[in-house]
């Protein structure tokens, strides 16, 4: 338990000095630090004794990550993501629309290949992200199945799987699925997970145009039962896939949930449940109940991105407005039982894109290959303030606040190595903070916390 006290409010400070190495360029809409071949601010490293803390501070005045107590230095300057999304073929972020075997009525997927974006571009990257984290776990996701598949003759746009459970074309299906997994492994690439279907929902909407497949609750459920399921465990390269369902928006929660998993047959498949963000506005609840009915089932954050609305400018330089959502998001999430939250894109152009059919959005890093630079937004360190610091087994522990106040978000955490971290954020655009964090297992110890306007903080205290 960690109570934070709510010390007063203090006049504005002047913004402070900044000992991080970030280049800053300054945008109408704020500062994105500037990277190149040869310069780009990392992290500030920690090595810590028993008991002894630092804080982490990003604002919108302009630091990033400044580290307030200087020690030592070690490991590990990334933002040590644990966990990759990778599409089965292309999606809306893709640069053409293709597929693994466009050969209609090949249903033992005899012409089945992978593509040049595999070979190319995914394959290799994924390696070259594993040198750096050996753990880092892949999932993957279908966005739809090969037209030929579906009632629509067409892999973009909406559209369900021809056919019913267990005949022709759900099993070529399957075997499309299966083939994926197998050819990446002949790659040395295995999989942690599999989401059956990215935003099922989507795949009803006659208006959408890029690719999409409907499924819902009730031919989910059928689908993982008679056809994904049983041919996963048959599968010697597929068979420990974590099978993740939903992976949509909140509002579908927890309906989606129990209906798939009433079941005990399909349950029996299934390990989690994605969610993504766009109805984070939503509330708790949709989460909460999720997670009281179905508490072994968990619940993970499959895709989050900003500027994706149609009025909105889909990359802006800078925007600390992007920044603080994200903050709310995780915060919110990983308050409410999320154990896990992904970035939609981590690199895009300074168009929001490439996408072959212009769905473009903001991106953590807007990279300019001509000029071999690329831009981190405030939105890259709003998830290093997570991600750096929180270890893969790390548990939320309980925490309260003296003084009820709306300008302030927090979460607390234990990792497994005994250290434990406090993000807070505060969304006053004037008003500054200072919270004074005890640790009740550390009676004696207060950490004394300064939140500036606009700004997040992460403390990170020593085991
Ligand atoms: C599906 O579309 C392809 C071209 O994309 C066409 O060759 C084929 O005849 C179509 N199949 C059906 C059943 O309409």
């Amino acid at each position: 338990m960690l109570k934070l006290y709510l010390v007063c409010i203090l006049a504005i400070f002047a913004p402070p000095t900044f000992g991080s190495d970030c280049n800053q360029k300054t945008f109408k809409s704020g500062t994105v630090c500037v990277c190149d071949l040869t310069n780009c601010d990392e992290i500030p490293k920690i090595d810590l004794t028993s008991g002894q803390a630092a804080t982490f501070t990003t604002t919108n005045a302009g630091a990033r990550l400044h580290r307030d107590i200087v020690y030592a230095t070690s490991s590990d300057p990334g933002l040590n993501l644990q966990y990759a999304r990778v599409p089965i073929a292309s999606n809306d972020f893709s640069s053409r629309v293709y597929t693994y075997n466009d050969v209609p009525d090949d249903y033992s997927m005899t012409h089945f290949a992978l593509q040049r974006e595999d070979y190319q571009w995914k394959i290799p990257y994924m390696q070259m992200a594993q040198k750096y984290n050996h753990d880092l776990k892949f999932f993957a996701v279908p966005w739809s199945a090969p037209g030929w598949l579906k009632t629509t003759n067409s892999t973009a746009g909406y559209g369900s799987l021809l056919g019913s459970n267990q005949g022709t074309y759900h099993k070529a299906y399957v075997s499309y699925l299966i083939k994926f997994f197998e050819e990446y492994n002949k790659q040395g690439i295995q999989f942690w997970g599999l989401s059956t279907q990215n935003q099922p929902t989507l795949g009803s909407d006659k208006k959408t145009k890029m690719q999409s497949m409907l499924f819902t609750a009730e031919t989910q459920r059928d689908f993982i039962k008679l056809d994904l399921g049983p041919a996963l465990k048959a599968s010697s390269v597929a068979k420990g896939l974590k099978v993740l369902i939903m992976d949509d928006n909140r509002g579908n929660l927890p309906k989606w949930a129990d209906t798939v998993l009433k079941d005990s047959e399909t349950a029996s498949y299934v390990a989690g449940i994605g969610v993504h963000s766009y109805q984070d506005d939503q509330s708790d609840k949709h989460l909460i109940a999720t997670h009281e009915n179905h508490p072994d089932y968990f619940i993970f954050g499959t895709e989050a991105s900003e500027g994706y609305k149609a009025k909105e400018q889909s990359v802006d330089y800078g925007s600390w407005d992007r920044a603080e959502d994200y903050v709310s998001d995780i915060v919110d999430d990983l308050n409410n039982w999320v154990a896990g939250w992904t970035e939609r894109n981590l690199v895009l152009d300074a168009q929001g894109g490439p996408s072959w059919v212009s769905d473009f959005t903001d991106a953590p890093i807007i990279a300019f290959p001509a000029l071999a630079q690329y831009y981190k937004q405030p939105m890259f360190y709003a998830i290093a303030h997570f991600s750096h610091f929180l270890k893969p087994g790390a548990v939320r522990i309980d925490h309260s606040l003296n003084v009820p106040n709306f300008d302030i978000q927090k979460s607390a955490f234990l990792n497994p190595d005994g250290s434990k971290v406090v993000v807070l954020q505060n969304k006053n655009i004037l008003a500054s903070y200072g919270i004074s964090v005890k640790d009740s297992q550390r009676s004696s110890d207060h950490y004394q916390v300064h939140m500036g306007p606009r700004s997040i903080v992460t403390l990170y205290i020593q085991n």
